[in-house]
């Protein structure tokens, strides 16, 4: 099997970055390990910011993004007992960010890719990674029924997330620094059939941790609150976890909607970077070269800028022989990996309860909530990251 970018991975990155290839006129073929079927089921992020949304309908697959996303102007943060907004619209020059599920943008992007005569390979897992020193990589995989595949490419794209093997290809120590945070807590997510409690997402920071207030549709709620990882979603009746949402974001006589849960999970928070991002012939993009704690909500986000760079600097080279951007790729896209890891680890440790705080700590994050909601200047580095920098 030959072709010009293989692609390992058919999450955000891999599925944006197979469609960009294709309109450039560059094919490519996709290896995914998980079934069409759990890829749309599995939940996750859910905030796109302006630039995301603008790629996708740039690439064809904004129509349903457009119809049935909820676009948000502002947020709300609520500390003390009191919620205060940060207007998105007017502090980022009219830039805002959209409420739309990532297996929803999933669907949309794996339908169009098939639709234009993408290759897709679902239930086949890749193995290794090799040869990415020489012109010729290649992707050793093996498909749903056992086989031993091979995958020659012009250039490899790990798109393969936190848990990928493209990684891995790139040798650790000599060439790969991994530079790693790991929180002392996760978050727990539900998502319960209810009506909106809020106009706009609510981060609320609470002495007993922080708790997020999402939503999904008119009767779908996406919400998320603070624990120990460790937990286990068998110690959460449904009862007790609206207890702990509703006492987190207390005041101002704010009452949640509550209503059946009916879906409930624990994630790890952590920060990570993979440097460089790129090794001869194999690209990282994504979750496969950097995570982000979700309370930025740039997971998703950083895996499409990551792509558009990507893409150009591949058909660069497809135009014009040029190897010029491919090189620069790392650096480009680090840049704006680091500028978000930042904005991600400020969110968090501004709004999460740290076991080890003094006194005097959260003293300082309530000044720090101050300061956010109260000068302009600092209300506007929050819309300005929130909404996301503008994609290079
Ligand atoms: P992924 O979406 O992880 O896609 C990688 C794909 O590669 C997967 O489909 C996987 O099956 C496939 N793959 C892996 N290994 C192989 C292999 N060997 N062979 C073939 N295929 C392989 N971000 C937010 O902003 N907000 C959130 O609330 C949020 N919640 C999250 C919850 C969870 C449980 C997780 C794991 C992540 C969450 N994120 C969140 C992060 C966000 O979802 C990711 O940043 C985003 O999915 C990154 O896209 P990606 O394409 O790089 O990787
Ligand atoms: C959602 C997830 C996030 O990580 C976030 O910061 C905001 C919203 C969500 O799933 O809706």
């Amino acid at each position: 099997m030959q072709t010009q970018v293989g692609i390992i991975g058919a999450g955000p990155a891999g599925l944006l970055l197979s469609q960009m290839l294709h309109l450039r006129g560059i094919e490519s073929v996709i290896i995914e390990s998980r079934s069409r079927d759990a890829i749309e089921a599995t939940i996750r992020a859910g905030v796109l910011e302006q630039s995301t949304v603008d790629l996708m309908v740039e690439i064809g697959a904004g129509e349903r993004l457009k119809r049935e996303g909820f676009v948000h102007h502002g947020i709300e943060l609520r500390f003390g007992g009191r919620g205060h907004r940060i207007n998105l619209h007017d502090l980022a020059n009219g830039r805002t960010i959209t409420v739309y599920a990532q297996h929803e943008v999933l669907k949309d992007l794996i339908a169009l890719r098939l639709r234009t005569g993408g290759v897709i390979h679902f239930e086949a897992k890749a193995d290794a990674v090799e040869d990415v020193a020489t012109g010729a990589p290649q992707i050793r995989f093996t498909t749903s029924n056992g086989q031993k595949q091979l995958l020659r490419c012009d250039f490899v794209a790990g798109c393969d997330g936190s848990y990928g093997i493209g990684r891995s290809a790139i040798p650790e120590g000599s060439v790969r620094h991994d530079y790693f945070r790991i929180y002392p807590f996760g978050w727990f997510g539900i998502l319960a059939k209810a009506p909106p409690s809020s106009d706009e997402l609510i981060y609320a920071h609470h002495d007993r941790g922080f708790a997020l207030v999402s939503t999904r549709s008119p009767d779908v709620q996406r919400m998320y609150f603070q624990c120990d990882p460790n937990d286990s979603v068998d110690n959460w009746p449904d009862e007790r976890i609206w207890e702990e949402l509703q006492t987190r974001v207390e005041g101002d006589k704010f009452r949640l909607k509550t209503g059946p849960i009916f879906q409930k999970g624990i994630i790890p928070l952590r920060s990570f970077v993979c440097e460089p991002m790129q090794h001869g012939r194999l690209f990282l993009a994504g979750d496969a070269a950097h995570s982000v704690p979700p309370t930025g909500a740039k997971g998703l986000n950083l895996a499409a800028a990551d792509v558009h760079v990507l893409a150009r600097a591949l058909s660069s080279f497809y135009a014009t022989g040029s190897t010029d951007l491919l090189a620069d790729y790392s650096r480009m896209a680090l840049r704006r990996v680091w500028r978000a890891q930042h904005f991600s680890w400020w969110m968090t440790s501004m709004l999460h309860r740290f076991h080890d705080a003094a006194e005097f700590d959260l003293k300082r994050q309530l000044a720090e909530l101050d300061l956010v909601t109260s000068s302009r200047a600092a209300a506007t580095t929050v819309a300005e990251n929130y909404v996301g920098l503008p994609l290079t």
